[in-house]
């Protein structure tokens, strides 16, 4: 089942005089359940596309369909509903609540964005908890944590609503190397679990080998030898 379409997808971003084609019209399809990354240096534009799946940024042109939603053409309401009913994000730098607890940063989105009875929330963070591994620190804050604990709550809380797809933009970019390659494994692991479809970005080369497609972005294009590209019917 396919879960992303985008078909000559761009997006420039207008600063003063100048205009920045970030992503160049670009094409690819990725399957529900697949473990996908798109791989390229700084600039080359992993964020700005991540984004515009993410329905954090709109599209300048071309089409972008997530979940057989046409996401272009959301408005910034419609678009945070989506987010919040069927995705799930993972942040470089973490993004966890520093007043709050592990528990209650995986709590939050279930409160927050959706609303779950207590005794459903305690059933699923308790199981969260346990497939990332990190039971035995619930109750401690984001400080008293490592950099890749704080990744793996920050996996259980993208995961917490039962978004069926997970974007994580550069999730192991402040990670160490075997940490990074664990977090990966990790995300590979829920997806086996869940059936949850992963897309993530890296400029590493070394974890890349990890994803089961590799789209490789090169200045707003993706390299023509990588991933899957959409047949276009005239
Ligand atoms: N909000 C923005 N305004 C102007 N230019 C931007 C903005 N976001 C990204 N860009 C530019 O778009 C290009 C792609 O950026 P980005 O998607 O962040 O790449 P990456 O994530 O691969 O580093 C870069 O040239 C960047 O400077
Ligand atoms: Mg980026």
């Amino acid at each position: 089942m396919e879960l992303i379409r985008a078909e000559h997808l761009a997006k420039t971003y207008r600063t003063g005089e100048i205009d920045v084609l970030a992503v160049k019209g670009v094409d690819f399809t990725i399957d529900a359940k697949s473990f996908v990354t798109f791989v390229g240096p700084s600039g080359s534009g992993k964020s700005t596309l991540l984004n515009m799946i993410g329905c954090l940024d709109h599209p300048t042109s071309g089409k972008l369909t997530v979940l057989g939603t046409n996401v272009g053409s959301l408005d910034r309401r419609a678009a945070a509903n989506f987010r919040g009913e069927h995705l799930g994000f993972v942040f470089q730098d973490f993004n966890l609540i520093p007043v709050l607890t592990v528990y209650e940063n995986i709590e939050y989105p279930l409160i927050m964005v959706q609303d779950w009875p207590e005794d459903k929330r305690r059933k699923q963070i308790t199981r969260l908890l346990e497939a990332v591994n990190m039971s035995e620190q619930a109750h401690k804050r984001p400080d008293q944590i490592s950099g890749g604990q704080k990744q793996r709550v920050a996996i259980a809380r993208a995961l917490a609503t039962n978004p069926q797809l997970v974007l994580a933009d550069e999730p192991t970019a402040n990670l160490d190397h075997d940490t990074a390659y664990r977090i990966i494994e990790l995300m590979k692991k829920m997806r086996d679990e869940l059936g949850t479809t992963f897309v993530f970005s890296t400029h590493d080369p070394k974890i890349m080998g990890e994803a089961e497609v590799i789209f490789t972005l090169e200045d707003g294009r993706i390299h023509p030898s990588t991933g899957k590209a959409v047949a276009h019917h005239a």
